[in-house]
This record gives structure tokens, sequence and C-alpha cells, in this order.
């Protein structure tokens, strides 16, 4: 989390950095600060409690010259949202440094600098940094070398950027993994924590690697690795054209980027499609060579992408008829676990930063898997440049820091896994062709569920006043239930628990009571009937519900029950569409809540500390 941006130019850079960190929010928006050296080669700080636009309207009141700067925006964890914590960190007013993650040894670095006599006046742990660089700089003299020895005292998983009013032409950036991207201009540089930020100033793009040191001035870059040496690191050209500041005619980033499932999804499946088959190179050149092999699959992902994992482990075993496991990446990197013979790993992330999915990816390749494939919205990003297979979902940029249009598009990607996989075990060719003639159906789908946006704006009304809710699904919707429940709770900061509706009688029932919201989706399948009795469990004990059902699952709306009809599909696709209902219902929950929908407090969208 925490988005960084620096620039070293000819001209004032302090519009790239505001203008980059507004493309970085979604990493972070408890508060906001920039550094600059200015023309008398001393340090410019401004820092401000909240989002990037009280930092902007901040440096608009006054002028701030300077082409050499370092800009942040913070998602705290060591130390509350406050303008003494807010980055940068300076040191004798000579030092100023930017960081993102964390410094594990933070606190015995703090006591052996404050015992030499530094002042800290944060409680973060990037002071640490900053303190020590101007502590080694003293005693080599020499900032590159002050910055090596800096870097090699830090544990964690951390980017950071520096600079020194004594060396005004140069930025020196460290990677440890947390990512930093250089852009390069013309007779002048930048970087940041992702391309988003520089698109207005370049499209030339390189990655920083892991370990590696960038000492960065307006005509040159230098790159040293892990094990000190000179690398050249790879410039490409940046085709993405998402312009972070377009809205459309939405008032919300998440409703935009609901409105833009059918879309996504066409754009997903452009060219993975052929003759009714899924194309053999859907997955890459590679990939049918690695998946045919396949005899287990293991999911790794968190929250939202968690949930898409679990909802293939129902299709895997279903239509492709091999055993799948699904494990949340923040546990699975902390276990030991046994890897099965020929096992794929599979990642899912619409950042593919994801620290603890990153991590989990890293210790696979370690414990033997048989190969890694990541299923991720970024390209370049760390998941798709470390896995041996990459399924770019092409969904658009994802602003709002509740996942929608990822989700879908993720369930997309990991039904053409199935299929793929499918195709080498259980899987013939009539059903491949019945489910890529239900992904054909699925958009125009899709555009029918967003027509209940009306009914579903009327019915949220409802749960104004609520502040406990329960989410019931069983089969392949229970992780849909356990997603609506995560996209309620993280907008609306209304409470939601999801459960697969045939636990209820082992506790949850106990909940129910007219206060209590129940929010069932019920697609006409295998598992109506049950889930009929389920329903009928709630009503006796007085409760609430409100049912998202297809038309032929014979619910009917009475005072304990209001029914709204989701247009019938094929069971193959029934958890991509109930997921669309159920995202407009926590968005205009939190419209009536008044909460910050894009930017839901002490959230960010790219999670890039573990
Ligand atoms: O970028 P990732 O998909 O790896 O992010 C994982 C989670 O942080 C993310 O899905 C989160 O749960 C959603 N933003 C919630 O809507």
């Amino acid at each position: 989390m925490c988005g960084i941006v620096g620039a070293i130019a000819q001209r004032d850079v302090i519009e790239i950095l505001v203008e980059g960190l507004k493309r970085l929010e979604y990493r972070g928006y408890d508060s906001a600060g920039v550094a600059l050296v200015n023309p008398d080669k001393k340090l410019d700080r401004v820092r401000r409690v909240g989002k990037v636009k009280a930092l902007a309207d901040a440096m608009t009141s006054e002028d701030h010259p300077g082409s050499v700067g370092i800009a942040h925006t913070r998602w705290a964890t060591h130390g509350e949202p406050s303008e003494a914590n807010a980055h940068p960190h300076i040191s004798n007013d000579r030092i100023a440094v930017v960081h993102n993650g964390i410094i594990e040894n933070h606190a015995a670095l703090r006591a052996d600098l404050i015992a030499e006599g530094y002042q800290f006046a944060s409680e973060t742990d990037t002071e640490v940094i900053t303190h020590l660089l101007h502590k080694e700089l003293l005693k080599s003299g020499d900032m590159l070398e002050a910055f090596k020895a800096t870097i090699a005292q830090l544990d964690g998983a951390y980017g950071t950027v520096a600079i020194d009013v004594e060396n005004p032409g140069q930025l020196y950036a460290a990677r440890s993994g947390s990512p930093l991207v250089i852009g390069y201009g013309i007779g002048e540089n930048f970087l940041a924590s992702d391309q988003l930020a520089l698109l207005p100033v370049t499209r030339r793009f390189s990655f920083l690697e892991e370990g590696d040191i960038a000492v960065i001035t307006r005509t040159s870059v230098q790159i040293y690795d892990q094990a000190g040496q000179t690398v050249q690191r790879e410039i490409s050209e940046s085709d993405i054209t998402h312009d972070a500041g377009d809205k459309g005619p939405f008032k919300h980033y998440m409703l935009k980027e609901i409105y833009e499932q059918p879309i996504a999804i066409k754009n997903t499946l452009e060219g993975r499609l052929k003759n009714g088959k899924l194309a053999e190179t859907a997955f890459g050149e590679d990939a049918d060579r690695i998946l045919k092999d396949i005899e287990h699959v293991q999911i790794i992902a968190c929250g939202t992408s968690y949930h898409a994992g679990m909802v293939a482990r129902y299709w895997f075993e279903e239509y492709a008829g091999i055993s799948c496991n699904v494990e949340i990446a923040s546990e699975f990197r902390y276990r030991k676990s046994q890897v099965h013979p020929k096992s794929l790993l599979v990642t899912i992330s619409q950042s593919g930063e994801t620290a603890d999915t990153l991590a989990a990816l890293r210790l696979a390749k370690e414990i033997g898997y048989h190969s890694s494939l990541t299923i991720c919205n970024v390209p370049g990003s760390s998941l798709v440049r470390e896995s041996d297979l990459a399924y770019l979902m092409n969904a658009g940029a994802e602003i709002g820091v509740a996942s929608t249009k990822a989700f879908t598009v993720q369930l997309v990607g990991l039904l053409l896994l199935v299929t793929a996989i499918g195709r080498h075990k259980d899987m013939n060719a009539e059903t491949e062709s019945h489910v890529v003639s239900a992904l054909n159906a699925l958009p125009a789908k899709i555009e029918q569920a967003l027509d209940m946006s009306k009914a579903i704006n009327l019915l949220a009304e409802d749960f104004a006043d609520k502040h406990h809710s329960l989410f019931l699904g069983r089969g392949d919707q229970y992780p849909i239930a356990m997603e609506g429940a995560l996209k309620l709770k993280e907008i609306s900061y209304i409470h939601a628990e999801a459960y697969a509706a045939g636990e209820l009688k082992h506790g949850p029932l106990a909940l129910i009571d007219a206060d209590m919201p129940v929010i069932v989706v019920a697609p006409n399948n295998e598992l109506l009937e049950k889930l009929h009795s389920n329903v009928e469990e709630v009503r006796a004990r007085g409760g609430l519900m409100y049912v998202f059902a297809d038309s032929g699952a014979h619910f009917k709306s009475d005072s304990t029950m209001k029914v709204l009809s989701v247009p019938h599909c094929e069971k193959v696709i029934a958890p991509i569409l109930y997921s669309v209902p159920l995202q407009l219902l926590s968005y205009y929950v939190a419209l009536i809540k008044g909460t910050d929908v894009d930017q839901p407090r002490n959230l960010a969208k790219s999670v890039t500390v573990e």
C-alpha cells in the first residue's frame, strides 16, 4: 500500500508529483505529502492529513518551485494517520524519504539511532530509513554508498525513494518487495509505485527487480542488482489507455465498473475462443504443454480474489474432474502444507502486487509445485512476471477499492482454465461447447441483470437503519454469498456474514430476528429444494428475507420476503451473474449510508504489505 512518486527534471515538478499522487490514491488515502529541493537548495516539505486533494489545495495556494522531488500517499501501518506521521520524513533538513511497505527491524534501528542522538518526529517505521541514511552519509560522504549501506540494514518488504539537498541531481530508489517503476522522459525521469501515476508524462517504463537499487538523474538511470552489479532492465512502451480521472456519467468508479462488466467480459474472451471452443493459446503458447500434465490445482488468493477461487473449486471438481484446493494466501504462506504430485499453483489477483499472494507464489516455487499460473489484471505486475503462465484479464483498470468487474472477469478466466485443464481430463467436447456458449451469452445476461438496478435501489432503503446482515447461498453460490457480504461490509460498514445455507442450524439461526436482514441467492439448480427448506427455517424464526431468485425458483414476495427476479441463465455461469445484483445492493446501501464508496475507510486498493 502507499503510493510513491518521484521526479527529476529541468522544469518544476510539483504538478507532476501531485497528479501522480491523485492517480495512486487507490493505494492509500489517509494522508499525503511532498518534498522538493527548492532553488535555494533547501527542502520544501508540505504534508496534509486526508486525501491528496487536501495536499493539492495546500500546494496551489503558494508557489513551490523545484525540479527534483518526491511525494507519497499513505495507508497507515505504523502510527495513526496524522501530519507528523505523513511522508516524506526528513533528517537534519537534508535527507527526505518516502517509503511503501514495512521495515520489520525498525524498533531495533530506532533504539540505536536514538542512542546516537537522532530525534524522531513520528511513530513511523519509515523515519528510521531517513536518519540511518543521514548517519551513513556522514560516515562515507558518498550518497550512493550511504544509500546502499542503509538498504543493507533494513529487513522487510518495501520500496523507498530518497533525495538529498546536497546532491540535488539524483533520486535514489530501492525495491525489496514493493513495486517501483521507472518512467523515462526526454531530459527528465520519474519513479512511481505504478505506471498509472506517470502516464501523463511518459509511456516508457522499466520495472525494478527484487533487490535493485537505482540512481536516477535527469538524463540517466543506473541500476544495480542485488549483487551490486550494474544491470539493464528492459524498457517497454505502455499501451495503457486508462485515464484515472474519467468517471464518465457515473457518480462513482464502483458504479462505472459495475456497468463495465459486459464489455470487460467481452474483452477478456476476445481472441480466447475459436469456433465455439477454447483457443489452444488462450493461456499462452506454452500453456497446453504444461496444463496437460496437471493432476491437482491449488488456488491462492486474498479477499474478493479468494472468493473467485472458491467458486472455481466447485467448477474444477465438477466439470474438469480434477481435485482443487483453495486457500487464503496469508494462511498458506505460514503453514507447512503438503504438495500434491503434479500440482498447479494458481494465484488470482486484480493488482498482481498483493504481498501475501506474491509471497505464496514464491514459497510454492521452493516447495515443489509443478508450475504456476496467475490470473491477473495488471500486465507487468510482480505476479505476472514471476509466474510460469499468466492469464491477463483485460478488464481495464479497476479504481474503486471494492472489486467488482475484476471479480466477474476472474471468474470467466477461471472457467476458461477449468476448460483448458478439463480437456485433458473429464470434460468432453460437448461440455466444452456448452461452457463456451454460456460464456458468450454472459455479457447480454449481465446487461439484463443491470436492469434490476432501480428495484435494488428501492430495496436498499430497507438497510438504512440496519447494523447486521446475513448472506446465504449453497454450492457454488456460497462463495457468491461471501462476496456479497464482503462488498456490503467494506463500503456500507454494515456488519455482514455469509453462511452456506445448510450451516444455519449449526449456530447462526440464533441470530435471526426482524433486525437481521437475510439475503439469499437462489438460482434454479439442483440445490434449490434444499435452499427452500433453509428459507423456511429463517421464516419460522421471524427473519426478513431478500431473495435474488431465478423466475423458475418459485419464491413469492410476501410480508417476510422480498423476491427480486434474476434473469434465467445456464447453471455454469450463474455464480458470475448473481454477483451483479449483490454488487448493486451494496452500492446503493452505501449511497444511502453516505459513505465514501470508492475509498472506504481504513482500506486501500492494492495491499502490498502483509
Ligand atoms: O489485487 P488483489 O485481487 O490481489 O487484491 C486482493 C484483495 O485485497 C481484494 O480482492 C479486496 O478484497 C477487494 N478490494 C475487496 O473488494
